[in-house]
This record gives C-alpha cells, structure tokens and sequence, in this order.
C-alpha cells in the first residue's frame, strides 16, 4: 500500500478509536428461568462492550438515549449486537465485569472493553488475553464451575482496533506480516477460550472498515472505500481458516463464525437502493451522532459545556450511530442477517 494512502489513512484514523460500548446491561429482557440460564462470556472491544469503559463518553449523553433512556456504558443509542444475542439465548445481557458484584453474575460476564484490541492499543484498557485471564480467574474461584462452562457461550469481537492502532504505530506498512500475527494470535485466544471449558464460541468476522464514516468521509458518504475493505476481506479470509483449523483440530463445530462482514455490507447496500427511490431516507453511510471535529466523539463536550457534535432528527432510520459503531437500528437489522448462525449456538 502506497505511504501516502498509509498517511492520509492515519490521520483519518487518529478518532478511530472503536471505543467500547456496554452497559445498560442490567435492564431486564423478561422474566427468564435463572437457574436453567446459559451463561454468556463476552471478549473484545466497544462492538460487544456493554459498560466496561468507565467514564468514556460510552457514559456520557446521546449515547442510551434508545435503549435504556439514558446513558449506560454502551457506544449506541440503544442496543447492541451482545443484547440482542443474549436475548436470543433468553437470558439478560451479561453484567460487565467492571459492574459485577456478588449477586448479578448468573447470567454470563461481558470482559470486552471499548477501544482494545487482540493486541496492546493505544487504550490502557484489557487486551483479549487480560480478559480472558480474568475469566480465569472467576473459574479459580469457584464463581462458575465446569458444568456452568459446558453449557455456556462466548461471544468474540476484536480485531478493529489492533489495525487502527497498526495504522498509528507504522506496523500497518508491513500488513500481510501483521495480520498474519493477529490472526495467530486470535487463534491462541479461541483455543484457550475453549480450553477453559466453553463449547460454543462464536467469532465476530471483521466489518468492511471501508465503510465506516471515519473513512467513507473520503467519498463524501457516497460509497464504502473498496480499498479498505479489502483488508477486512483479507483478514476474514485468514480468520476463517483458523478458525476451520481449530474446528478440525477439536473434532466438532466449536467455534462458529458470525459474518458481520457481509451483513454489514448487505444491510447498507439494501438502505441505499431504498434510498435511491425515496431520497427522503437516511444515508445508511452518514453517522447519526456526528463528531464536529477530529477527535472528538459522540458525546464529547468542550470546556464550556458545549456539545461538539451534532444528533440527526431519528436515530431509528440510521445505520450508523457515530464515527465506528452502529445504531440500535443497524445491529438489529445486522442481527436479523445474522439468524443461520445464531442457530447453530443452540
Ligand atoms: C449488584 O448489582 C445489581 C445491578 O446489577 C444491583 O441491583 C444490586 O443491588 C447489586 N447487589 C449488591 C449485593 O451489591
Ligand atoms: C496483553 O496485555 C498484557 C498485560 O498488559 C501483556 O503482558 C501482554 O503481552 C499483552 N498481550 C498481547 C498479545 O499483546
Ligand atoms: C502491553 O501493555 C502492557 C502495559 O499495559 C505492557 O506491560 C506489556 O509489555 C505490553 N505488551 C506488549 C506485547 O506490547
Ligand atoms: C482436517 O484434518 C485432516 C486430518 O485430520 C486433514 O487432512 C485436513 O486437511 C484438515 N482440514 C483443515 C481445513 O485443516
Ligand atoms: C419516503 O420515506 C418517508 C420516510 O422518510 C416516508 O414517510 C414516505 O412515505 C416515503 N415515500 C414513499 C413514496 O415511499
């Protein structure tokens, strides 16, 4: 990839944090039966985080203003991908681990945290492997016993922000190299995952980053950047063989893939066609929450109390909430896609 693409590409870049989300997890979905419960196991960054990023703008109003009202530790304005999959499972979205205490952890623990990645980035928050030894650590405690891990399910997402900061860090020049170590390392965690007992992990492939409106501002929201989505297609391709590797290698479908990649892509392709004969719709590519400038987010206010963002008039007609992470409406319109997998949780 040319240095100059490289570099136009970093600063776009440099508000690309994929903070996490979480939060608003304690909400009730209904009145389910704890004691026969699954648990869910969350590792990855803001995509799955339900509050773990305290004091993000995750906590700061329009995020929660959908779903639960206010502000709750998610990067959405309401629901995301880790809700709608435990409701799937008819169990409530799992407590963050930041959030637990002695009576809230029946239903699962979500470690993923906004903004890190498989490997360090520039968030000093938990990488994939500090989360998964924290899992650990709740199984040395007796917290969760071998019978709770069998019937239990991890749900993965992270790989996102590794590339954002590889862009950052200079690594992103020599990317067959870096994506090949990602995945490896990728690889190591889902095997442990298991290892510690888990029968059912399902990987989140990587978005079409091309998309995202930190870098579809490059067409002024007209298209998703091809080039960019290139990498994903790269990094899915090299995911989904290890994935098939770890598969063989246990001699049963463990680990199963959730393809955001072409939902994402599908969902957006379907709100533009719609869009094309009734341009009254939202641009599925143009972020309802809108970050004024570069490095600011949603949620972000100046020293004077004033919001450096703007909100659009209905965040239920949008894909995107902010810069890197969908709406309520997208995930769910995401989840929809995502059904065929899903059944092959349970
Ligand atoms: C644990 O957290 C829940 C919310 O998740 C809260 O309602 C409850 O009061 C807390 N319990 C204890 C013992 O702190
Ligand atoms: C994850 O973080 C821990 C502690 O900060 C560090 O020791 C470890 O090297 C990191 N792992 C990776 C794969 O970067
Ligand atoms: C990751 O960051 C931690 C500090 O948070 C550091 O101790 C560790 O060496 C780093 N690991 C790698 C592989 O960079
Ligand atoms: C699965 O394992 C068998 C041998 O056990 C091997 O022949 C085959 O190539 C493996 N497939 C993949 C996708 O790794
Ligand atoms: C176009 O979309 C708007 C919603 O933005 C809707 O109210 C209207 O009925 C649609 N028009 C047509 C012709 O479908």
């Amino acid at each position: 990839m040319a240095k100059q693409i490289v570099s136009i590409i970093s600063v776009l870049l440099f508000s690309f944090m994929i903070f996490s989300e979480v939060k608003g997890a304690k909400k009730s979905y209904g009145i389910y039966d704890t004691n026969t419960a699954k648990k869910l196991f969350v590792f990855g960054d803001s995509y799955v985080d339900s509050g773990n990023f305290l004091h993000s703008e995750s906590y700061k109003p329009p995020n929660g203003m959908t779903f639960p009202g206010s502000p709750a530790g998610r990067f959405c304005d309401g629901r995301i991908i880790t809700d709608y999959i435990a409701s799937y499972l008819k169990i409530e979205s799992p407590t963050p681990y930041a959030l637990r205490n002695s009576s809230n952890m029946q239903y699962g623990i979500n470690f993923a945290y906004g903004g890190t990645g498989i490997f360090n980035t520039s968030i000093d928050g938990p990488n994939m492997t500090v989360q998964i030894d924290s899992l650990e650590k709740l199984i040395q405690q007796n917290i969760y016993t071998k019978i709770d891990l069998q019937s239990s399910i991890a749900l993965v997402n992270a790989g996102g922000n590794d590339y954002t900061n590889a862009l950052k860090t200079g690594r992103f020049l020599d990317l067959p190299a870096f994506m090949e170590s990602l995945v490896k390392q990728m690889s190591v965690n889902l095997n442990r995952i298991h290892s510690l007992g888990i029968n059912k992990v399902a990987v989140g492939s990587l978005i079409p980053i091309g998309c995202l409106p930190t870098l579809n501002a490059i067409s002024f929201r007209t298209n998703c950047i091809g080039l960019f989505n290139l990498v994903s297609q790269d990094h899915n391709k090299k995911l989904l063989e290890a994935i098939q590797k770890l598969n063989n290698q246990t001699g049963k479908s463990v680990f199963i893939t959730l393809d955001l990649y072409n939902s994402f892509l599908s969902t957006i392709e379907t709100m533009q066609k719609k869009r094309a004969e009734n341009s009254t719709l939202m641009n599925p590519l143009q972020p309802c929450c809108d970050a004024k400038n570069l490095g600011d987010s949603c949620g972000t206010v100046n020293a004077k109390g004033e919001k450096q963002y703007s909100l659009c008039e209905n965040p239920k007609v949008s894909f995107f909430w902010d810069n890197v992470h969908p709406s309520q409406n997208g995930w769910s319109a995401v989840y929809t896609m995502l059904q065929p997998s899903l059944a092959q949780l349970t």
